[in-house]
């Protein structure tokens, strides 16, 4: 009860209600940073206000005596504030506070609209609680009640996680906290305001589909309208793509309720979305009946299969060749500007790769890039490697659950997004409930989405056994480092077991696409080629397995993990024998920009690798190589 209520008092000691001394409330711009999504939407951007919390009582009571601004200081959003901050501390995460005085925009009400919180969200409009969220990397939206003319938005960010988060948190023997990468806090990506009627659209996605290369295309509109007035409205919902229009449905939804509509429109003969020529169009979702909503986006109509183990796009067999990413600016940290994005972007291109991988759903304007630069994404929820005892517990499966769906409905507009990816190097040997997990999340990304692939990506080992729990997904990714890691018991120490190991994994799903989701060896200074850690070993290490894949028809596609280096933990060294922790330094180019030499070596085996159809003898150009 205590601190219950210190929380309110903490609000009216802080100024966080009562006027205080504070930059003046600016009116959000209509600025948007990335274009396909809700229309209505104002940037809630200019200066914020930040606070660390004073997490222990004795502390707190300093918190009411402070005057003036109570300690706050100006900041952005979106805001990473322990970025450079590579401490023990820093990566456990602590509480902080973040406000915002804005005017309200002419005219009808509104939703605040978070992009991304790492990690708890707590959010009071002019002292009032308007909700909470606990997730990052998708975004939330609140709806702000009777907004006055000058309001007052405060957030209680937590980014302490738990064994039950995702990503868990956890602690090795030596008490230091462990991850994949840093836990940065705060509003990670930027903060609206999106203008609401009485009944407005809070969720639209227009899945695209090619079922065959000769087919029509296939739009599926897929709409969520929710009635915020106190009173029954009747709604009409359409749905355009290009100048084709189609009506989702109409209905009279009752007060404080949600309907959802779904349709699907044929585009027959369809310019169609390709990697060479990712043609998009136009897609709208247009509500009227309580006030008129919309969101506009683009779609490119494109099939995605599995045939014969083989992934296919638009019927053609695929040999992709990409990189795994982070979000992460050596100053900004998970809080990135479209500038670095697109540089991200650009440098996938001139790598000459085709696809992309995260450990959780990127910012929406990488998505809308890639479909623009015909890039195809693993996009992947940060499941990563949860213990499996976890899994007993109904809220862990209901957070999965939720944020599978969630990345599906958010991202699921986006021709570039290839699978849907459940996880990451959970236990190699599923039972229970987590072989229970697998399967249901499986099938619940198919039910929300049969036209594209649902994934996991593994922990290399070797094989001793096939997995009966993968057979519900359409695509194994494999995370292997043969030659750079000795595996538990040294199973991956022999780079030269490669080869029959990938054979092993083919022989088990032989009607799965099969992709090596990771491969790399950390590098950070010159040497001896036998010596880990050195930029000679680490182009060994990827012409020697780039040469294995290349060695494998039959593998659908491979990405070099990562094209950059990032942050990941305090006392990390990735196999190196002299680490530069918290860096990790498997990339190809370092943390400030820097080319390492086995860049050009991957960049010249990605532009010769026929990655779009099947190779065509000497010769003869047949496939599409990896620009
Ligand atoms: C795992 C994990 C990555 C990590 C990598 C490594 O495969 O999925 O997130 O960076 O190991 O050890 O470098």
């Amino acid at each position: 009860m205590r601190h219950a209520l210190l929380v309110p008092l903490a609000l009216v000691a802080a100024g966080l209600v009562l006027p205080a001394a504070a930059p003046a409330a600016d009116k959000p711009s209509r600025q948007v940073l990335y274009n396909d999504g809700p229309d209505g939407r104002f940037l809630l951007g200019g200066t914020w206000l930040f606070k660390k919390d004073r997490l222990d009582v004795g502390e707190r009571r300093k918190f009411f005596r402070e005057r003036g601004r109570g300690g706050w200081r100006p900041t952005t959003a979106p805001n990473a504030f322990n970025a450079g901050d590579d401490t023990n501390e820093s990566m456990v995460g602590t509480v902080t506070w973040y406000r915002k005085d804005f005017r309200k925009p002419a005219g009808g009400d509104f939703v605040v609209r978070f992009e991304s919180v790492n990690y708890r969200a707590d959010v009071w409009l002019n002292g009032k609680k308007i909700g909470d969220h606990t997730g990052a990397y998708l975004p939330f939206e609140l709806p702000l009640t009777k907004l006055k003319r000058t309001n007052r938005l405060v957030v209680r960010i937590d980014n302490r996680r738990r064994e039950t988060d995702f990503p868990p948190s956890r602690f090795n023997d030596t008490g230091q906290p462990v991850g994949g990468w840093w836990n940065y806090g705060g509003p990670l990506r930027e903060v609206y305001i999106r203008r609401i009627r009485r009944v407005s659209l809070t969720h639209v996605s227009a899945r695209p589909d090619l079922p065959c290369a000769t087919c029509p295309g296939v739009v599926n509109f897929r709409a969520r309208a929710t009635n915020f007035s106190d009173k029954a409205v009747g709604v009409r919902v359409y749905g355009s793509v290009g100048g084709r229009r189609v009506k989702l449905g109409s209905a009279r939804i009752g007060r404080n309720s949600t309907r959802s509509f779904t349709r699907s429109l044929r585009i027959p003969n369809p310019h169609v979305w390709s990697l060479n020529d990712p043609y998009l169009y136009p897609a709208r979702v247009q509500l009227s009946g309580g006030g008129r909503d919309s969101w506009s986006m683009h779609t490119g109509i494109r099939g995605l299969r599995v045939a014969g183990g083989r992934v296919t796009l638009n019927g053609q067999p695929v040999s992709l060749r990409g990189v795994g990413m982070h979000e992460d600016d050596p100053v900004k940290g998970a809080a990135l500007d479209n500038t670095k994005r697109m540089s991200d972007l650009l440098a996938v291109k001139e790598l000459g790769g085709t696809a992309i991988r995260s450990h959780y759903p990127l910012h929406p304007y990488y998505m809308e890039q890639a479909d623009r630069m015909g890039l195809l994404v693993w996009s992947e929820i940060p499941v990563y490697s949860v213990r499996s005892r976890e899994f007993y517990k109904r809220s862990v499966r209901r957070l999965a659950f939720q944020t599978l769906q969630d990345n599906i409905e958010s991202n699921g507009s986006h021709p570039s997004v290839m699978v849907w990816s459940i996880g990451n190097e959970l236990a190699s040997k599923p039972k229970g409930a987590l072989a229970g997990y697998i399967r249901g999340a499986a099938r619940l990304a198919k039910q929300l989405d049969p036209t594209r692939l649902v994934s996991l990506a593994i922990v290399g080992y070797t094989f001793d056994e096939c997995v009966p729990a993968y057979n519900r997904l359409d695509v194994i990714g494999v995370n292997e480092y043969f030659g750079w890691y000795p595996g538990p018991v040294g199973q991956v120490a022999d780079q030269d077991l490669l080869p029959g190991f990938l054979e092993n994994v083919k022989a088990c799903y032989p009607g799965h696409g099969i992709m090596v989701t990771e491969f790399g060896a950390e590098a950070n200074r010159e040497g001896p080629q036998e010596e880990k850690g050195t930029y000679s070993f680490q182009q060994d290490f990827v012409r020697f397995h780039l040469g294995v894949f290349a060695s494998k028809p039959w593998l659908s596609g491979a990405f070099y993990w990562t094209l950059q280096e990032f942050r990941v933990r305090p006392g990390w060294d990735g196999g190196n024998p002299y680490p530069q922790p918290p860096i990790h330094q498997k990339g190809l180019v370092t943390f400030t920009g820097e080319k390492k030499p086995a860049y050009f070596d991957v960049q010249s085996s990605y532009q010769s690798t026929t990655q779009v159809g099947t190779p065509a003898p000497a010769g003869q150009s047949k496939g599409q190589s990896g620009r």
